[in-house]
């Protein structure tokens, strides 16, 4: 039987640790996430593996990227689950600190003083609908980079705008760490894996597949014919308004750098960026519950 991993529970055993690390010559690959495991956090673990000697895997819920009106008490936790599912991967530790731990005062001049200057990547979609959000994030992320000294550190694309905010914040900060962000990992029905998925129920879990299938459809056109912004923005509402998802928060093609929405330029410009390499964001209520997704439209030059 494989071991549970080493648990980390407090900042003095993990100082030792990322001392022992340094001391062995040994790499360090970070998986920061918020627990409640699933096989997409699996995939980062894996790849992580891959490419450093020693794979540390962080579980904290952290508060301050939830809104006063979010799911912070709700959010799923479950060490011991997350802890077995971690056996599978060699070279795991994991790191689960407390709240005081991480955030000693508790009215926290500290966080504004460390926040960072939250420029256009932020601002937008993600950033526009949950406000404090990317403050919470890149509050957190820059302290475990700095607390954990990684080399590597594994992203999902899943969350594909956190994964542009987290570069810009680590060559903002000039972390000497490289940032990798990983493939989706779906259920079999397409379905974006999420900790979040788990609130759905199972009427809400069949509707919420017509979120990748409009992803998909988006992006064969795209692939296939000319297609502008908002004429694919168009056929992914469509597909989600037939499984009766209305709560649509966002649905944007978007530069997959800047993520400027397309839509604005005009039609010919709009098929020119899309042809250069596009991203579909999309974000939706099915119920109460938040799901976000995205897709990749390749460049393509015919
Ligand atoms: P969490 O939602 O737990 O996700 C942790 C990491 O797993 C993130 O990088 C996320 O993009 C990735 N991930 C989640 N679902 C995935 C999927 N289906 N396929 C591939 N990767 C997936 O994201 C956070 O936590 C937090 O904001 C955090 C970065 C830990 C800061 O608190």
């Amino acid at each position: 039987m494989p071991n549970s991993p080493e648990l980390i529970t407090d900042l003095t055993q993990l100082a030792q640790w990322v001392q022992a690390q340094s001391a062995a010559g040994l790499s360090v690959g970070l998986v920061p996430t918020m627990g409640a495991l699933h096989a997409g956090h699996l995939s980062l673990v894996e790849s992580a593996a891959q490419h450093s000697d020693s794979v540390l895997v962080t579980i904290f819920v952290n508060p301050t990227q939830f809104a006063a009106n979010e799911d912070l008490q709700q959010y799923p936790r479950d060490l011991e689950g997350d802890l077995q599912l971690l056996q599978s991967v060699a070279k795991v530790t994991v790191f689960a600190p407390t709240v005081a731990d991480i955030y000693p005062l508790e009215n926290s001049t500290a966080r504004n003083v460390e926040s960072n200057k939250l420029d256009d990547v932020a601002m937008r979609w993600e950033g526009e609908r949950r406000p404090g959000h990317f403050l919470g994030v890149t509050t957190i992320v820059h302290k475990l980079f700095t607390l954990t000294k990684p080399q590597i550190a594994f992203f999902g694309r899943k969350d594909y705008q956190q994964l542009r905010v987290i570069e810009q914040l680590t060559e903002e900060r000039q972390h000497n760490i490289k940032i990798v962000g990983c493939p989706i990992v779906r259920e079999e029905d397409g379905l974006a894996m999420s900790s979040r998925n788990a609130y759905l129920t199972t009427a809400q879990r069949t509707q919420a597949t017509a979120i990748y299938k409009g992803l998909q459809t988006a992006c064969n056109m795209a692939n296939n014919m000319e297609m502008a912004a908002t004429e694919l923005q168009d056929v992914v509402r469509k597909q989600l308004a037939n499984a009766e998802i209305n709560g649509i928060d966002y649905v944007a093609v978007v530069h997959p750098k800047s993520l400027e929405p397309l839509a604005l330029l005009d039609r010919t410009e709009q098929i020119k960026q899309i042809k250069l390499g596009a991203i579909i964001l999309v974000a939706v209520f099915v119920g109460n519950t938040r799901l976000i997704d995205n897709i990749f439209i390749p460049p393509n030059n015919s």
